[in-house]
């Protein structure tokens, strides 16, 4: 074996929206050595619904851990020196499923799903004016995206579920909770447990106490019986049951955003990062305290890294469509053959010529909050052709992140100096140009995108009883780090921006 892959090494479970991943690391230089990825499908049952299946989700997980393990072995590292095991996730989605088959009792219902709205109504109504409990103790503003409405819409719309609760039969989770059940032996023996970053995105976790609210529960009329057990994000929850890596702990469990904000180091008070994916997540450490926003950013527990450890909190920015609208432009509109090819495409415009492209696919998210928010595009003329759409899309996770930024930088009150980015989109030259001139500050990337991986990756390694990554900057030596300056001048990303303010009031209040 090379000189580099000697020594332990850890793998990591990344369950995104798109697809499932299983990379493995070395712990002493945070190299990637290899990697697997399993693309998913959505379902789309009906206008604004998302779903998911639990049982395909699980499949490709099983499916990325034993091919990486034979890629591993086709290069002569042995398997046996993976010592460790995390697990990152899409983070709200939310399923309920049966112990004693271990059958799912619905789809997912994905966190981009929109069903919900009318539930969402209907609980505001009966949140007192003065008294916003619901904020104070999770941080989130009540809306389609978390798990506690969603888990409200399934109780009262699927009879087997009911059934299933009346007889002791279900759990509820999201993607961690149900990994983690399966891979440690699901029925009998799976270890039905959650980490205090993924409970904050529940709406039901009380994030000063970090523990499952009564209150909280009463209010949306979920049986505290089916809640998972809340742990820290680095310790041993179980051992692998099965497979290629059977008997290997699984110690690290952080969503995916939470997981970025570790692999990026970001570990002191106003440290930030950005993760581009299905959609978009700059989270900014805000130490041990919970930091309220006045400019419509989530306050969310950022990381536990160990039982006797404390909670570090953040305030995140959500963007729901980044990734998602190029794979629309994939999918639905079929102008590109491969998500890559969005790059060339925009490439060969140049410029949006002035087109617009608001993808308020799911509402809007932060800072605007607004469900009725609907997808459009404007300023097309005869000119306009797919290169402009393109480039446009592009433009759009940009300009979505700088609304994001200035809200951060509002509530911080020091404005960022630069934004560490990072996820696959990272390695497209154009984006990462434009969000440098659309924020004028540097844009920083990893050499290796895959922070959320790494993140997962680092708090199995660093967790009690494995204790082979101390978490120090030296072990992450072989990630390089990237600087990309802004190239116009700051009075043309103020017009710029300026416009596509004006066209996101014009998507706003779509639907009523
Ligand atoms: O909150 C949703 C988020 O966790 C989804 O992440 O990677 O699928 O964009 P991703």
């Amino acid at each position: 074996p090379k000189e580099s892959v000697v020594g332990p090494l850890v793998g990591a479970v990344v369950q995104g929206t798109n697809s499932s991943r299983f990379l493995v690391f070395n712990s002493k230089t945070a190299e990637l050595l290899s990697h697997h990825q399993v693309q998913l499908t959505q379902e789309f049952p009906k206008e604004g619904w998302v779903e998911q299946d639990p049982k395909e989700i699980l499949q490709s997980v099983y499916e990325c851990i034993e091919r990486t393990c034979e890629k591993l072995n086709e290069v002569n590292i042995d398997i046996s020196n993976i010592k460790a095991i995390g697990v990152s996730n899409q983070r709200e989605t939310t399923l309920i499923w049966d112990k004693l088959t271990g059958e799912p009792l619905y789809n997912a219902v994905a966190w981009l799903d929109l069903r919900t709205q009318s539930t969402v109504e209907n609980l505001s109504k009966k949140i007192p004016g003065n008294n916003n409990f619901v904020k104070s103790k999770t941080g989130l503003p009540l809306s389609t995206y978390f798990s506690a409405v969603k888990l409200r819409w399934i109780l009262d719309n699927v009879s087997e579920v009911q059934k299933a609760i009346e007889e002791d039969r279900a759990l509820f989770g999201t993607m961690d909770s149900w990994l983690i059940w399966n891979l440690t032996g699901g029925v009998n023996e799976g270890v039905h447990c959650t980490d205090v970053t993924n409970a904050s995105r529940t709406m039901l976790f009380n994030i000063h106490s970090l523990e499952w609210d009564k209150e909280l529960c009463d209010f949306f009329e979920i049986p505290m019986s089916i809640l998972p057990n809340v742990c820290s994000s680095s310790e041993i929850y179980g051992l692998m049951k099965a497979g290629a890596l059977e008997g290997v702990p699984i110690s690290g469990c952080l969503g995916d955003q939470s997981a970025a904000l570790v692999g990026q180091m970001c570990f002191q008070e106003g440290q930030a990062k950005n993760t581009y994916g299905t959609g978009c997540f700059l989270l900014c450490n805000t130490g041990r305290k919970c930091v309220f926003s006045e400019h419509g950013l989530l306050t969310t527990v950022a990381y536990k890294l160990g039982r006797e450890k404390p909670a570090f909190y953040a305030l995140e920015g959500s963007v729901a469509i980044a990734g998602a609208v190029i794979r629309w432009l994939k999918d639905n509109l079929g102008i590109i053959e491969t998500s890559e090819e969005v790059e060339k495409l925009a490439e060969e415009a140049g410029t949006s010529y002035g087109c617009y492209f608001i993808p308020a696919f799911s509402g809007l998210y932060a800072p605007y909050w607004d469900p009725s928010a609907r997808g459009i595009i404007c300023g097309l003329t005869q000119f306009t052709n797919k290169s402009h759409i393109a480039f446009a899309a592009l433009e759009a996770i940009c300009f979505q992140t700088r609304e994001i930024v200035d809200s951060m930088n509002r509530d911080c009150g020091i404005p960022l100096s630069h934004l560490q980015v990072d996820g696959k989109m990272t390695t497209n030259q154009i984006l990462m140009q434009l969000q440098a001139d659309i924020l004028h500050i540097p844009v920083i990337k990893p050499s290796m995108p895959e922070t959320t991986a790494l993140g997962a990756a680092m708090a199995a390694g660093a967790a009690e009883g494995v204790g082979i990554w101390s978490l120090k900057p030296e072990d992450l030596s072989a990630v390089m780090m990237e600087r990309v300056d802004p190239q116009i001048k700051a009075t043309e990303s103020e017009i710029r921006y300026s416009t596509w303010k004006k066209a996101v009031m014009k998507s706003m209040s779509w639907v009523t």
